[in-house]
């Protein structure tokens, strides 16, 4: 294992002012977005539309890295060069989702393990040769009155123990995704004991399977209320709540954290991150790796039009660009106003 290498490639994903562009959505979850704007899901919208976001002009000032899904890791962009050539002339790194989707956990009911370690090995190698320098894997933790399990908890964190420990052996960065999703009633307190008990589970796994900590990155979930709780969280308090919270089981090895935005509105996740980057500097880079929350404005401008492509690339720079400015706690709400 390189792991100068390793360190380097997640050093330069969360280098300062920029985040990741979470474009991996699996064929099930593109569909569903397409639905919301009326397009057909093929593998040509499928490709124009990743095209449109790979090719905006000057997104790569805000954007380090962009998470690709198997289908698009072998398209190519309008001009015929392929997406990873594309990316990487920008200098964006070229990441894949790797993970076969969360499946029901059998025997517990309403909870999920995530699939795809049998033949990760040769799959791994295969994405190395296309180009990929890093990898995702995303395990989905559900809030109920009795889950989740610490049964789920373990289970998961060990696929994404394994997962990480094969990404290395390949000489990939693994981004250990575990997603305490937001749905439900419960409060910011209830996420963040769920949060912090699923972090120490993964740290624990990743440790057991000597996992090179300066060699990954984390991408979780924030510590934010309950999508349909009375009581919404602050930025501020969502910022303290995620920062004490992760302080407590997060190794500083590690050298940054790239939140997933969840379903938050777009403004949401940038204030989010925003107010924790404002409140100093953190034992880790805080960064994105956004899919909703860079894209929804874009696919709703493209309404799959090639005459709204010019229109869906500057609703993405946008957002890229009040990321960016979230990654140094400059962001404010009159950027939204300055929109193009
Ligand atoms: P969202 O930002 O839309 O949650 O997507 C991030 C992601 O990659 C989820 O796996």
């Amino acid at each position: 294992m390189d792991k100068q290498r390793l360190a380097e490639i997640a050093q330069a994903i969360v280098q300062p002012g920029k985040g990741i562009l979470a474009a991996d959505e699996s064929g099930g979850t593109i569909k569903k977005r397409f639905d919301t704007i009326g397009v057909a899901s093929t593998e040509e919208s499928r490709r124009a539309y990743r095209d449109l976001l790979f090719s905006t002009e000057g997104a790569e000032a805000y954007i380090s890295g962009g998470i690709l899904f198997d289908e698009t890791i072998r398209q190519s962009s309008h001009q015929d060069t392929p997406f990873v050539r594309l990316l990487a002339d920008k200098g964006i790194l070229p990441g894949i989702k790797v993970d076969k989707g969360a499946k029901p956990l059998a025997g517990f009911a309403g909870e999920k393990i995530t699939e795809g370690l049998d033949g990760l090995r040769e799959r791994m190698a295969e994405y190395r040769e296309l180009g990929a320098k890093f990898a995702k894997w995303r395990a989905v933790i559900t809030i109920g009155d009795e889950i989740p399990t610490r049964f789920c908890l373990e289970a998961n964190a060990r696929a994404l123990a394994r997962y990480a420990a094969l990404c290395q052996e390949a000489g990939i960065v693994p981004i250990v995704e575990p997603e305490v999703l937001m749905d439900g009633r419960h409060d910011i307190s209830r996420c963040r004991a769920v949060t912090a008990e699923t972090l120490q589970r993964v740290y624990d796994a990743l440790f057991e399977h000597c996992v090179y900590l300066e060699g990954t990155l984390l991408k979780p979930n924030m510590v934010i209320s309950g999508q349909d709780c009375p009581q919404q969280a602050s930025a501020e308090q969502v910022a303290e709540a995620t920062v004490s919270c992760f302080r407590q089981v997060v190794p500083a090895a590690v050298p940054g954290i790239v939140f997933l935005s969840g379903g938050q509105s777009s403004e949401q996740a940038t204030e989010n991150l925003n107010a924790m980057n404002a409140m100093g500097t953190h034992p880790w880079e805080l960064s994105f790796s956004y899919g909703r929350a860079l894209q929804a404005h874009a696919l709703q401008a493209w309404q799959g039009k090639s005459d709204n492509i010019a229109a869906a690339q500057r609703a993405f720079y946008h957002r890229a660009k009040c990321n960016g400015a979230a990654r140094a706690g400059t962001y404010s709400r009159a950027m939204e106003e300055t929109a193009a």
